[in-house]
């Protein structure tokens, strides 16, 4: 079977910041089992030679860890075709062109993933094909069910490959391999011993000069709606019998079905966004004062949300999500707080001396574990001291994309969110979005560099 890669949206930012340096990289680690060729369809009225300069230059910029003579390799496979994705006459001329069992990557801002996947199901797409859909996948409930609906259409639910660039992050996959393959952890991985748990993406990024996407999006919809609720649901599922895509979708499915949205919104959310400020050497300006947004649009650029899972092994635990641009630190981790001992021996009975309990750090970029324990100390052995087990993990070979492209083109969708797990995640944050319209939750103000709004 012979595979052709086919980008709808192949001049845009994404394909040449991710997806290009994605297939340079495969490219250069040999791993694809035949030469790739790769079809560019977009609005631009480029010849071949012009799409290939333009993705010389994105690859130069964007993938100089990969060696010149492979991206080389990548771009005298690369072909290009000036079209409308949402016409169904210039998707199939683009297919024909492609030929091969192709898998088409909506590369594409999310307001045209609807008219794009009608006018691919009016042409038909062959046996064996894929399709990958990037993120935000829809902007509620009732677009994710319509986009179902017409991928369902398509191409069956096994080929359809939603991205979350978060579940190709070696951090994200080593949750796996920390909790099921080792035997100490998953006995303790229960709200009989886990206190709360928090997800945090903090970023010091601002706009990076992204208005048109986020102004419309905002951080929840950006993050908090898919990465860190993917994260979720790998920290909470219940072992999955294999690691393929139907046993981590069910597991996934499950958890996510059981996330009770926020009760209490004053309470359980915060949204804020940034003003003027310094990260590190860099000045922000106010984000209102940023090219292309619109102020009145009140989009957060930091938001915050503690859900609950109604069932058995987690009943009671807070999982507290959180993610925002200019902030004064990058800080990517998942934190799980235990409880503290039954009774402790330790320290003076008016809590004096009286440690905190273990916490587990998932790090992510650079990736790590820590686990921080309460020893005794080198002074009086019954002094006590925290000291931490730390493991820091050297690169990943590929980037998230270049793993992500790697399963989609092997047709494997296991790091794939499903149909069930991306109208459910929009389900549990529905409420919140709608609190937030209605202006039920003050928008806050954090100064850019900051650690954040203050409540
Ligand atoms: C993207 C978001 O999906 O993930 C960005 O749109 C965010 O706003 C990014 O900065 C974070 O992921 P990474 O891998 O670039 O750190």
């Amino acid at each position: 079977m012979r595979r052709s890669f086919l980008v709808l949206g192949g001049t845009g930012d994404l394909t040449g910041r991710l997806l290009l340096p994605g297939l340079a990289e495969l490219v250069d680690a040999g791993v694809l089992e035949q030469p790739l060729d790769v079809l560019a369809i977009s609005q631009e009225d480029w010849s071949d030679d012009e799409y290939r300069d333009w993705a010389r230059q994105r690859l130069a910029e964007h993938a100089g860890h990969v060696p010149e003579e492979s991206r080389e390799r990548l771009v005298d496979r690369l072909g290009y075709r000036h079209g409308d994705v949402t016409l169904a006459a210039d998707l199939r001329a683009g297919l024909e062109r492609a030929g091969g069992v192709p898998v088409v990557y909506l590369a594409l801002p999310n307001t045209v993933f609807l008219p794009t996947l009608e006018a691919l199901a009016e042409v038909g797409l062959p046996e064996g094909a894929v399709v990958a859909v990037e993120k935000p996948f829809g902007r509620n409930l009732a677009d994710a069910r319509a986009l179902n609906a017409v991928l369902h259409r398509l191409v069956p639910e096994e080929a359809v490959f939603r991205t979350d660039h978060f579940l190709a992050l070696q951090t994200v996959l080593n949750i796996l391999g920390l909790r099921f393959a080792n035997r100490m952890f998953e006995p303790l991985w229960n709200a009989q011993h886990v206190e709360r748990v928090d997800i945090v993406f903090d970023e010091t990024l601002g706009l990076e000069g992204r208005a048109g996407y986020y102004d419309t999006a905002g951080a929840l919809r950006d993050m908090l709606q898919n990465h860190l609720l993917q994260m979720l649901a790998v920290v909470a599922m219940e072992p999955p019998t294999a690691m393929d895509a139907r046993s981590l979708a069910a597991r996934k499915s499950d958890v996510l079905r059981a996330v009770r949205s926020p009760q209490d919104m004053r309470r359980d959310t915060v949204r804020a966004r940034y003003t003027a400020g310094t990260v590190g050497d860099r000045a922000l300006p106010d984000y209102t004062a940023e090219a292309g947004v619109q102020a009145d649009r009140g989009t957060e650029t930091y938001a915050e949300y503690t859900v609950g899972i109604d069932n058995w092994r987690w009943a009671g635990v807070p999982f507290r999500l959180r993610s925002g641009k200019a902030l004064g630190a990058d800080r990517h981790e998942i934190v799980l707080r235990f409880k503290p001992v039954p009774h402790l021996a330790f320290g003076r009975d008016d809590g004096e001396g009286r440690p905190e309990p273990d916490v587990l750090r998932l790090r992510l970029d650079p990736d790590g574990i820590s686990l921080e324990l309460n020893l005794n100390g080198a002074g009086n052995p019954f002094d006590l001291e925290r000291r931490a087990l730390e493991v820091d993990l050297p690169p990943a070979r590929l980037s998230a994309y270049g793993l992500l492209l790697q399963e989609l083109l092997a047709g494997e969708a296991a790091l794939s969110i499903s149909d069930v797990e991306a109208e459910e995640s929009w389900r549990i944050v529905e409420p919140i979005l709608a609190a937030w319209a209605a202006d039920e939750v003050p928008l806050l103000e954090y100064p850019a560099g900051s650690d954040g709004p203050v409540r």
